[in-house]
């Protein structure tokens, strides 16, 4: 049977090859799928959590969109759409607030990296901003969930919230508890400086990211230098422990390839890490630059862009609104 699929990226800039690997390149596989029923969402509520420029924003909203595209998910036979546009996101939130517990909020690891030291500080968006994400997902009936690894524990809060809500009002199945799509093997692509470190939009170095607007020279330099070890190039798994770099580095291009690490580590023994760093440039290049180049023009159309924000926003509200209906006769509104 097919799957409902539904997944949000933010509108926050610089997009790169971990959210490509981690998250659109699974997306552009499950939307080629004729089965499945797939909503993407650009969420800008999501982004305002922490303070945005709002020309930015804009700007920002339509590159999101321009990436779908340019990655290679047709708006036409996908809803693509922006969460601000969709009042049902924002209504469902506050109802779920009060289904969440403190409790389970408290445990979330991403609100205590990204509020850092000074918690108190933090705006309350940011605190509670996977119950709205539970509202994105619970809206749709979404059954599938693609995701990087670090999204995980908001997913599993929000199929707690979905499960809670059923049994309060004793209706089975209202919600639908959705599963997460993510990859196994390189579902966290690192930083290019430091193999501890995810790779980020919010990394102040540029270089320690391949964004999707970087055109050749920029992907040649990146990967240039790129932080690597002294050793020799690995002969099996386990020369792979404690070289995070490397490890990366061998993660990057078996996803690129659609290969294996395995396969990878077979490939390359015995070879110089020069000639790991040019294969390794050239398949990035190729799956790159296209996407570069598309997003770049793309931008150059904004009425486009916005008319796919539009049309997709009215198709989704479409089924939002229905859902939050519902809601209203099952709580006593
Ligand atoms: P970020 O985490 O950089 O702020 P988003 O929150 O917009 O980016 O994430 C969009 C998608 O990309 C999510 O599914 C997230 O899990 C995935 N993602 C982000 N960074 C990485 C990474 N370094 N490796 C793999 N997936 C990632
Ligand atoms: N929180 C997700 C992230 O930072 C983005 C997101 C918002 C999302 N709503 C969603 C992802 C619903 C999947 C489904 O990456």
């Amino acid at each position: 049977m097919g799957k409902n699929i539904f997944s949000g990226v933010q509108p926050t800039g610089n997009l790169h090859l971990g959210n490509y690997l981690g998250a659109i390149k699974n997306f552009v596989e499950l939307s080629n799928d004729n089965s499945n029923s797939c909503i993407f969402c650009v969420v800008d509520l999501h982004a305002i959590t922490v303070h945005q420029d709002p020309k930015e924003l804009k700007n920002n909203i339509r590159e999101t969109v321009a990436t779908f595209v340019a990655s290679g998910i047709n708006p036409e036979k996908n809803i693509i759409f922006n969460q601000s546009k969709v009042s049902a996101h924002s209504e469902t939130a506050w109802i779920l607030s009060c289904i969440a517990r403190m409790g389970w909020l408290n445990r979330m690891t991403q609100f205590k990296e990204k509020a850092g030291k000074d918690k108190e500080k933090a705006s309350i968006g940011l605190y509670s901003y996977p119950i709205l994400m539970a509202s994105d997902i619970l809206l749709y009936d979404s059954t599938h969930v693609p995701v990087g690894d670090d999204q995980k524990q908001h997913l599993e809060l929000c199929r707690d919230i979905a499960q809670k809500f059923n049994n309060d009002f004793k209706v089975n199945n209202f919600f639908k508890i959705p599963e997460p799509l993510i990859q196994n093997e390189f579902s966290r692509i690192m930083s290019l400086k430091d193999g501890l470190r995810k790779m980020s939009k919010s990394e102040p170095s540029d270089l320690s990211r391949i964004n999707l607007t970087d055109d050749k020279d920029q992907i040649v330099n990146k990967i240039k230098k790129a932080k690597t070890d002294t050793l020799p190039l690995p002969f099996k798994d386990d020369d792979l422990e404690n070289r995070p770099e490397v490890k990366n580095l061998f993660g990057i291009y078996s996803s690129l390839i659609s290969s294996d690490l395995k396969k990878t580590i077979k490939d390359f023994s015995g070879k110089n890490f020069s000639d790991f760093k040019e294969v390794l440039t050239e398949v990035l290049v190729e799956k790159i630059v296209p996407i570069s180049t598309e997003i770049k023009k793309l931008l150059n159309d904004k009425s486009y862009l916005d008319k796919i924000l539009s049309d997709g926003s009215k198709k989704a509200d479409e089924i939002a609104s229905k859902k939050v209906k519902k809601i209203h006769e099952i709580i006593g509104f």
